[in-house]
């Protein structure tokens, strides 16, 4: 089975990221073959400075590593590594209806957020499709916002065969990550960056602990009953059991609980699960050879994978030499 995901390169890799994400791509390598790509030619709609492009990237590389991504089992890589994802992109568009990417919901939210609507955003999904064909990938394992981009790929995938009469692509399953994935942020709206709410796992340890303290809370007072359906519970029960769950959820309903001890011992539990992590990736922070070396291989490897279907493609549509 092949399981291939992306994620943009936007700055260190936040909790949001990693319970929504990169800790089911790491646990999903040992289903299938993994692939895992920075995209960062989707990066390319939103971020408009290279300097930063190329610091995100390699910052994103580095999350990967430091939280088990295993270079020898799956492969990471960059998107632009393989350009001729973008030619797929342009077989692809050219039996894209115009009416399947005006529905896109994604693109309707951008416009509503008032971002200057540009090609580049329109055709988004056209990417996201080839980045998936290209490899016949079978499972694709993205949060819930990110369905719709799937099943167009699947539309697209059909069309393109459809239209050349040749099986050249396998239609894409989305594997829908689990609920416990919607993670808040700071300010109780969903974690991201562009909202400012993020608490990036790796920033240095009093940044992190300081943006811990000033998660928004109520005023209630400590000795009134705590609601604890808010970002602050909802955070810390990342990285508490079940039972210590309960247990905490009692005390909140009892009232006399303060807000300040639930956010102290957050920032200790979370600073605490991603200690061994930390560790990991200062080590590889020493070492940017290694990095490089990984994204290179990766890109080789993704190339072999990918060949065979590019090839397909063009044969199929008759573009380039004739096989
Ligand atoms: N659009 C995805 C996101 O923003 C990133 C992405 C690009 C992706 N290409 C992909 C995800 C292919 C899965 C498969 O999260």
């Amino acid at each position: 089975m092949r399981i291939l995901s992306g994620i943009q390169p936007s700055g260190g890799a936040h909790i949001g990221n990693f319970f929504g994400a990169i800790r089911q791509h790491v646990e999903l390598q040992a289903r299938g073959q993994g692939i895992y790509f920075i995209a960062d030619y989707h990066s390319m709609t939103s971020l408009r400075d290279a300097a930063e492009r190329r610091e995100f990237v390699r910052e994103l590389a580095l999350d990967y590593l430091a939280c088990g991504l295993d270079p020898r089992r799956s492969v990471l890589y960059r998107q632009s590594d393989l350009p001729e994802t973008c030619e797929l992109a342009w077989l692809l568009t050219t039996v894209t209806p115009m009416g399947l990417l005006q529905r896109a919901t994604s693109y309707k939210d951008k416009l509503a957020q008032g971002v200057p609507a540009d090609h580049g955003l329109f055709a988004y999904p056209v990417l996201q499709a080839a980045d998936i064909l290209q490899f016949r990938a079978d499972l694709v394992p993205v949060g819930q916002d990110q369905k719709q981009h799937i099943e167009m790929a699947r539309d697209i995938a059909a069309k393109f065969n459809q239209t050349y009469g040749v099986e050249v692509f396998e239609l894409p399953a989305p594997h829908i990550l689990d609920a416990v994935a919607v993670v808040p942020g700071t300010d109780g709206r969903k974690m991201s960056k562009s909202a400012g709410n993020t608490l990036p796992m790796f920033w240095p340890e009093p940044q992190l602990r300081k943006a811990i303290m000033a998660i928004v809370t109520d005023s209630t007072p400590v000795e009134a009953p705590k609601q604890t359906a808010q970002a602050l519970f909802q955070l810390w029960s990342l990285f508490a059991t079940k039972e210590e769950q309960d247990e905490m959820f009692a005390r909140a309903r009892a009232g006399g609980l303060g807000y300040g001890e639930v956010k102290k011992d957050l920032a200790e539990r979370a600073l605490g699960f991603f200690a061994p992590m930390r560790a990991r990736r200062e080590e590889l922070a020493r070492r940017p050879d290694e990095v490089d070396d990984v994204l290179r291989a990766g890109a080789r490897r993704a190339r072999e994978l990918a060949a065979p279907v590019w090839a397909a493609a063009r044969e199929a549509a008759g573009v380039g030499p004739p096989a």
